[in-house]
């Protein structure tokens, strides 16, 4: 069993310490699933005020939904639509603080007011995977959480090149 604890009094160290406890639980480990699904976990206990977390992967150039912690989801995304789609077509992170009025936003649970949508990028620049932020709060993200999940993002972008 891991019992990360995090010091969340500001956000660059808890962003420092999800790093480090994200490096430490995919060390060594091949397996694409059982990281993403760990991923989730980890970042779900930390990381306060979501609602979910996952990751949607590019399986042939299109987004499948993957390991996440939350509500069920919508399973198929194709690139272009909503918040994810615009995240995987652009490569572009995509912070969002009231995704109603964010144009195609795909509505998959009402709770989601706020949205951050980091890209996955391999070593060869292909997307792997995008990682979804979802949080009942208008303005939840802003450029410090960002920045930290751009990070996490190419922790991940290591781990699951290598499986
Ligand atoms: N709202 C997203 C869809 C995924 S769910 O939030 C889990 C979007 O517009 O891409």
């Amino acid at each position: 069993m891991y019992d990360f604890k995090f010091d969340s009094a500001d956000k660059a160290t808890l962003y420092r310490d999800l790093a480090s406890a994200l490096e430490g639980l995919v060390a060594g480990e091949p397996d694409a699933i059982a990281n993403m699904a760990n991923a989730a976990a980890l970042i779900r206990d930390s990381v306060p005020g979501l609602n979910w977390v996952g990751f949607y992967r590019n399986v042939g150039g299109e987004l499948v939904l993957g390991p996440f912690q939350g509500r069920p989801a919508c399973i198929r995304i194709k690139f272009g639509d909503g918040v994810c789609g615009a995240a995987a077509a652009s490569l572009q992170v995509q912070r969002v603080d009231d995704v109603h009025a964010f144009p195609g936003h795909i509505a998959c649970d009402s709770a989601s007011v706020s949205e951050l949508v980091v890209p996955i990028v391999g070593a060869d620049g292909t997307l792997i995977a995008v990682l979804d932020f979802d949080s009942p709060e208008p303005a939840r993200f802003d450029a410090e959480d960002e920045a930290g999940c751009v990070r996490l993002a190419q922790i991940l972008a290591k781990a699951l090149s290598s499986s």
